[in-house]
């Protein structure tokens, strides 16, 4: 979300923007899908652990205690948290006021001796800032030395003396503080085990905990918003990602993201190789999702983890949205999607858009309906309806109130016409009361009554007087 005054609830602009009682209305029923669409999500992801990597340049923003109290509610909704502080501004700036130069190589710091204490101190005092904000918001943050390490070595010549690598995370403490309900913070230092001291990098630390830990999510959250697709060179893969209105690439697979990387390495900037790269080797570790998201914006967390539609981007591990049948071949069929059809289709049913439908209506012809998930939760619905004669009506195409303009309609239509098809009829039919325009682009064509089966002119609701499109399918 990138609107927005700090601590200005996000229903309440909602239903005071607008005036009339039309939109009003229309409002409220955004609002009501919106937070249905929050619970399921809340419900799916209590007691997953996520892991928050929080770049340090966010701090001094004015955003920060908000995004904190943000934090501090998906704890509150049962997420279990870890948060690894990124810590690069405020070590640059400590080594900078003592007049050492901070140098890299391929992207890693070389840590010299005299710089290793002053890293430490910088990198606790951002674990320590972060944990007064948690306290602030209600939560016990911890801070400890969970993680064991040792010397990056010499590599190619280049010696990176007080960098370290991560050699192990102390799993079952880390659970232990988690059932305790605790917010392990964990700064980018690790130890060996004499005592030692490393400095290890807070992505690679990130990412590493999901080989040794199960987890749901891995943020990435600093100032960089997802990544744009526009001036990407596309391959096979992803030729035909579509970006958000904003235009960010909102979702990716593990091959997409390795195509993009392969084939933009000129192109986009450290911090996005840096993301991509993390993400897949998060996902392939084991990891569900790995998110990349802008904290400079209020609410950005809470979109990205209770609505499909936030505005960062997101590598995933599998699959992530999908059409499939609304039955399965278990007996009774799936009647678990009937809420949620009858849910979508509401509004427009109480606006006449859609013929009313009950759930023994819908449950009758079940296994008709095809619905569309993301993340598991449904968003669009449609049927096809089989009569005499090889025809078949494409009926109750519903797209969710919030996920209307994603292609997700489009989507559904598309995939029933290729089952019309598959299956061998001679003519797809439909009733539309609103939608004629939008379904013209499909191949549809202006009919009559005398168009359709002898069983459906006999039930034509003369009343009603809905417009009837007919795609002829043979060739
Ligand atoms: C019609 C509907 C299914 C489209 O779903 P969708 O997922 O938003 O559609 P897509 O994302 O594939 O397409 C969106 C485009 O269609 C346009 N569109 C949406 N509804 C439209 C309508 N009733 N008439 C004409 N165009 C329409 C949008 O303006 C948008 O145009 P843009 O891409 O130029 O911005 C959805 O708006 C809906 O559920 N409507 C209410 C129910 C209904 O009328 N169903 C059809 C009767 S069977």
């Amino acid at each position: 979300m990138q609107n927005g005054a700090p601590g200005v609830p996000f229903f309440i602009k909602f239903c005071t923007m607008n005036k009339s009682a039309s939109d009003f209305y229309s409002q409220h029923f955004e609002v009501a899908g919106f937070i249905r669409e929050v619970f399921g999500y809340m419900d799916r992801f209590k007691g997953q652990l996520f892991i928050l990597k929080i770049d340090d340049s966010l701090m001094d923003h004015p955003l920060f205690p908000v995004l904190m109290r943000d934090i501090a509610l998906l704890h509150k909704a049962g997420i279990r948290i870890i948060i690894v502080p990124g810590t690069r501004k405020s070590i640059d700036a400590q080594l900078k006021a003592w007049e050492i130069e901070s140098k890299f190589h391929d992207g890693v710091r070389l840590t010299s001796e005299e710089a290793l204490p002053l890293i430490e101190q910088a990198s606790l005092g951002v674990a320590q800032r972060i944990m007064s904000h948690l306290t602030a918001s209600g939560l016990s943050g911890i801070q400890g030395n969970w993680v064991l390490a040792r010397s990056l070595g010499v590599i190619d010549g280049v010696d990176y003396m007080r960098t370290g690598r991560i050699e192990r995370i102390q799993r079952d403490i880390l659970d232990q503080l988690l059932n305790e309900k605790f917010v392990p913070i964990i700064p980018p230092i690790g130890w060996n085990k004499l005592g030692h001291a490393y400095n290890i990098s807070s992505t690679e630390l990130a990412t590493e905990i999901c080989k040794y830990m199960k987890v749901g999510k891995l943020f990435f959250i600093g100032n960089e918003n997802g990544i744009k697709l526009k001036g990407l060179v596309t391959g096979k893969n992803t030729k035909y990602l579509e970006p958000t209105e904003s235009g960010v690439i909102s979702a990716l697979d593990v091959d997409q993201a390795k195509e993009l990387l392969e084939l933009n390495s000129d192109i986009l900037n450290f911090a996005q190789m840096d993301y991509l790269m993390n993400a897949i080797h998060a996902c392939e570790a084991g990891a569900n999702r790995v998110h990349l998201l802008s904290g400079e914006f209020q609410g950005s967390v809470l979109q990205e983890v209770f609505s499909a539609r936030g505005d960062g981007t997101m590598v995933y591990a599998n699959q992530y949205s999908s059409i499939r049948p609304a039955n399965i071949e278990d007996i009774p069929a799936n009647i678990e999607d009937i809420p949620d059809i009858l849910r979508i289709m509401q509004d427009y049913i109480a606006k006449g858009y859609l013929v009313p439908r009950t759930q023994e209506s819908i449950s009758e012809k079940l296994k008709d309906y095809v619905v569309y998930s993301i993340d598991n939760s449904i968003h669009g619905c449609g049927a096809l309806h089989a009569f005499e004669d090889g025809m078949a009506e494409i009926a109750g195409i519903a797209v969710g109130a919030n996920y209307r303009k994603s292609g997700i309609g489009d989507a559904i239509v598309r995939h029933l016409i290729s089952i019309g098809r598959m299956k061998g009829y001679k003519k797809l039919f439909l009733l539309t009361t609103q939608a004629l325009d939008w379904f013209y682009p499909f191949g549809f064509e202006d009919g009559t009554v005398e168009d359709l089966p002898k069983s459906k002119r006999d039930n034509y609701n003369q009343k009603r007087n809905s417009r009837i499109l007919v795609l002829p399918l043979e060739k």
